[in-house]
């Protein structure tokens, strides 16, 4: 379940990272695998059209996509879901490699606040500590087989996953608004 609220969608894809992989790992020439010294925030520009492309906070304040108490924000919250998910993945013995989130802006009344705007484990680097096995969409990006099998093993760990009742194939089920939280 989530509780959504509407925001004003800053158009930037924020990807925390923890271990070089993907892209990072093609754009420097490293191994797939190699720890960071520390992890790493990048910026990419939200365009379809363009392909994402990756911008420095210079492209993000210059062109006004987000002023710089805002990026200072996005930052510090970035890093705080990266140190709250670690944590919460290598409890169930799971590196969480690394992962793209988007942020917004929240108006209360007159005030504003950047919040995470979505995030989801199909934007995620998970591997299985012990064996580096990947657990994530990796398996479908690169034709490896076995991707709901790794989901649920995922889920599984998390123990969220109830081995005596199959996914429901219709997805989420609307809750009755005389039964939903005020
Ligand atoms: P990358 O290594 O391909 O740049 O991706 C880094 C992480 O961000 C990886 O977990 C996949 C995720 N990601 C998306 O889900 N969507 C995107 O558009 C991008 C650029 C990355």
């Amino acid at each position: 379940e989530q509780l959504i609220r509407e925001v004003e969608i800053i158009p930037l894809e924020v990807v925390v990272r923890n271990v070089a992989a993907g892209s990072l790992a093609t754009r420097i020439g490293v191994d797939e695998g190699t720890p960071l010294p520390r992890s790493i925030v990048e910026f990419y520009y939200k365009s379809d059209k363009l392909g994402d492309p990756m911008v420095s906070e210079e492209h993000i304040t210059a062109f006004g996509w987000a002023n710089p108490q805002e990026l200072d924000d996005i930052m510090s919250l970035a890093l705080r879901i990266n140190d709250f998910l670690s944590g919460l993945f290598l409890g169930v013995g799971i590196r969480l490699v690394d992962f793209k989130c988007e942020f917004g802006r929240l108006w209360e009344n007159e005030t504003m606040r950047i919040v995470l705007a979505e995030i989801s484990p199909d934007c995620s680097r998970l591997w299985d500590i012990e064996t580096q096995n990947k657990l994530d969409k990796d398996r479908f990006r690169r034709d490896m087989g076995g991707l709901v099998e790794a989901y649920q093993e995922v889920a599984r760990r998390l123990g969220i996953m109830n081995e005596n009742e199959p996914p429901r194939p219709t997805g989420p089920v609307l809750v009755a608004s005389s039964d939903a939280p005020k």
